[in-house]
């Protein structure tokens, strides 16, 4: 692990260490090249920290509408998943990561594009602060977006577990993702093989992601702290 000292970051809030993060992933971009770009709080300064570069780069693939519209309304380029072969590099914030670079992924119920674009990257460098580095996944209500028809079988599968399910609303209705589908919120699991765990839930009929990246785990961890960002490389 490598840490670039900050004595100064004693002092900043979860908000001041995200803008830390974002720009500290500048470094990873490639010059010249179409950047994957994730979805949520942390990315958000990614995005505007990339904006100061953006005459350097072709654009980016963007993981979902609001990092789209984001990335757009700064003047970056958005290409389709399906106009690029493949991404060098993926950058994106996480609900929980792991000491081997599993995460949770989904808090802002963009999972399903964020692991589509993390598939189709060579490198995956997630933003986080220190609250997201967990001994085990779980402990964040794991999501999982389903079809619809299929959510009260999924909800008695994940409580046959001895899980608790919610399913997410937003204004008092379910929320509805870019994908059309809905969210089921899971907690009281313990993820201890995420590799299995992801294998396992990906196969039932109506999940359509689970948010438990372990085949698209993360290379690199950029971790805001107290003392600075650490870098983590799994
Ligand atoms: C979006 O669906 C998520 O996977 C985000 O990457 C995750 O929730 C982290 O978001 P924040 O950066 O807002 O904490």
């Amino acid at each position: 692990m490598t840490q670039a000292p900050n004595p100064a970051a004693a002092v900043l809030s979860q908000d001041e260490l995200k803008t830390l993060v974002g720009q500290a992933a500048l470094k990873f971009v490639v010059p010249g090249e179409i950047v994957g770009v994730g979805t949520g709080s942390t990315v958000n300064k990614f995005i505007d920290a990339l904006a100061t570069i953006k005459d350097q780069i072709e654009g980016a693939v963007s993981s979902s509408v609001a990092s789209t519209a984001r990335l757009q309304a700064l003047g970056i380029a958005v290409f389709d998943c399906n106009e690029v072969a493949e991404l060098s590099v993926y950058i994106d914030g996480a609900d929980e990561i792991d000491a081997s670079g599993y995460m949770v992924k989904g808090g802002g119920a963009a999972l399903t594009r964020e692991k589509i674009v993390a598939a189709q990257s060579r490198r995956f460098v997630c933003i986080a602060d220190e609250s997201k580095l967990v001994p085990v996944l779980g402990k964040f209500p794991l999501p999982v977006e389903v079809i619809p028809m299929a959510t009260q079988r999924l909800k008695r599968q994940f409580e046959g577990m001895g899980a608790q399910v919610t399913l997410r609303l937003k204004d008092a209705a379910p929320l509805v993702t870019d994908n059309g589908q809905h969210i089921l919120d899971i907690t009281g699991l313990q993820i201890t093989d995420p590799l299995t765990f992801e294998t396992q839930v990906s196969q039932w009929p109506g999940v359509v992601t689970v948010g438990v990246f372990a085949f698209q785990k993360a290379q690199v961890c950029l971790l805001g702290s107290a003392s600075g960002v650490k870098t983590l490389n799994f």
